[in-house]
């Protein structure tokens, strides 16, 4: 997301392997959708939506109808509109082994550059299973489909490979064929509205810079709780698990905008090496400290909202003994200047009874207590997803003849301050992307350092299977293990999703 006016793309030739997946159905196509609706989309397009699986075209322009009609943000698509979006959509039959897949997208993008008289920017979206990027890569590459380093770039889903090792062989067979600036690695958490807005908040307001720091700040809590279990996703979950799958990419970036020095200017690279630098700070544990400072967790079977919930072990392509943690809340620290000694507890997980995201920074006890009250020091909350806003919590005079105080809150709702509908994380992500701004996207050596903080978790977790997994019912908040890792820094888990003023 530039911080100046976005640079304008006429024409563009965008593809999007694994189009009959349900990141396509569910999140690409609405958000080009509401991109093309709003105008942003460039001028001149095509969308090539390549899988394998044979189709009629206009039976699968149906199937992506229906995807927005139920997850757009702007609901039920009006259907002149969708009928003149949907005229740029080729659905492309094709096996990613076979060469024809490849010549064949190529003569199509050569022929609307010829039509349109000019070599339009292209943008490769790889929305497969992780198995077919390199052999993808490869094709696109051979073929000399993405050979413009200033114009073609591809956009690589999660999960960017599996463990450290894994993502190095990723990140070399890719620099081999593509320039890193072509390359965006995409988090769709740093694309939403108000995750970019924590840097906004950080770095435009000078107010709480003096403050944000080991001296004033006590501990910092983030919790990215779930409603929904694992569904259909089984397959891929249980060889991947929590840890992997929410805490490497989406909670380690926030711990880096949270902790991150002021960037150079708000620009990619420096907002990528500022972020890299927090990576390489975190303490690293020895393998006896991980079962001390990190807690994993597997729901059972509970009620959700009066719902019966199968238990983790009774879901669909999941082994029935399996290990894997559905639930991971760590304390890490991280040894620089300003944060030596403060403790960030990161918890994550599946099948908790509300979805919330949140952020809380707790700040410290005054020094010098002049009233008779228990004063509960200040804590600033901010509320990524499903409330979108910003709390300050601080003490008040409780109205009347005596001095009692009372933690009141201040409050930035985005509803309140804003009409506008905010846009989803993959639009403003898939714009970037056309503009060519990275700024939001994973630089390799980002992803490497975020691999190297998980490593000795994956590696003590590896070498102890069942070593204290804890097993919590499904529409609690996890495990009570998760509390211990608090202690001695603070009483307990911000509670979610209610924002009791008492918490
Ligand atoms: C994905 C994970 O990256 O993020 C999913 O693979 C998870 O398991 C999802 O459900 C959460 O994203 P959001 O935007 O719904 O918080």
């Amino acid at each position: 997301m530039k911080a100046t006016s976005l640079k304008k793309v006429n024409c563009a030739n965008i593809t999007i392997f694994g189009a009959k997946g349900d990141l396509t159905h569910r999140k690409l196509i609405p958000a080009l959708y509401n991109l093309y609706i709003e105008s942003h989309l460039p001028a001149q397009f095509a969308i090539y939506c390549v899988d394998a699986i044979g189709i009629d075209e206009a039976v699968f322009k149906n199937d992506l109808l229906t995807g927005v009609n139920s997850f757009s943000r702007n609901g039920v698509a009006d259907k002149s509109r969708w009928d003149s979006f949907a005229a740029h959509i080729y659905y492309i039959q094709g096996d990613f082994l076979k060469e024809e897949t490849y010549t064949g997208l190529k003569a199509m993008m050569e022929s609307f550059d010829k039509l349109h008289s000019i070599r339009a920017t292209r943008m490769f979206y790889f929305a497969t299973a992780p198995r077919f990027i390199e052999i993808i890569a490869d094709g696109l590459s051979k073929h000399k489909l993405a050979a413009k380093p200033l114009l073609d770039r591809i956009i690589v889903e999660k999960p960017f490979g599996t463990d450290l090792e894994t993502a190095r062989k990723l990140n070399k067979f890719l620099v081999k064929r593509f320039a890193e600036k072509q390359i965006y690695r995409i988090d769709h958490y740093l694309g939403k509205e108000t995750v970019q807005n924590i840097m906004a908040f950080r770095f435009a307001n000078y107010v709480f810079e003096p403050l944000w720091n080991r001296q004033y700040i006590d501990h910092i809590q983030i919790s990215l709780a779930e409603q929904v279990g694992v569904g259909k996703r089984g397959g891929y979950y249980d060889s991947s698990g929590a840890l992997r799958d929410m805490i490497q990419n989406h909670l380690l970036q926030l711990v880096c905008i949270i902790a991150m020095e002021c960037p150079k200017a708000y620009e990619a690279e420096h907002i990528r090496d500022a972020k890299t630098k927090v990576m390489k700070s975190v303490k690293m544990y020895s393998s006896d400290q991980i079962f001390k400072n990190v807690i994993r967790g597997q729901y059972t079977a509970g009620d959700i909202d009066g719902i019966h919930r199968a238990g983790y072990r009774e879901e669909e392509q999941v082994a029935s003994g399996s290990n894997t943690e559905t639930f991971t809340a760590a304390r890490l620290f991280i040894d620089n200047e300003r944060w030596k000694g403060v403790p960030f507890f990161l918890r994550t997980g599946k099948s908790m009874p509300k979805q919330s995201s949140v952020i809380v920074i707790q700040f410290k006890d005054s020094p010098h207590k002049i009233f008779r009250d228990d004063v509960v020091p200040n804590r600033l909350i901010i509320s990524i997803q499903p409330e979108l806003e910003i709390s300050l919590l601080f003490e008040s005079k409780v109205p009347g003849l005596e001095m009692k105080l009372f933690p009141v809150e201040m409050d930035f709702m985005y509803q309140d301050a804003y009409t506008a509908n905010l846009p989803e994380a993959y639009e403003a992500l898939l714009l970037d992307v056309l503009e060519g701004d990275a700024t939001l996207f994973m630089r390799a050596d980002q992803v490497e350092a975020a691999w190297k903080v998980v490593m000795p978790i994956l590696d003590a977790w590896k070498k102890y299977p069942s070593k204290q997994l804890h097993l919590y019912k499904s529409g609690t908040w996890g495990p009570a293990a998760a509390d211990a890792l608090l202690k001695p820094y603070a009483k307990e888990w911000f509670r979610l999703p209610e924002r009791s003023v008492h918490a």
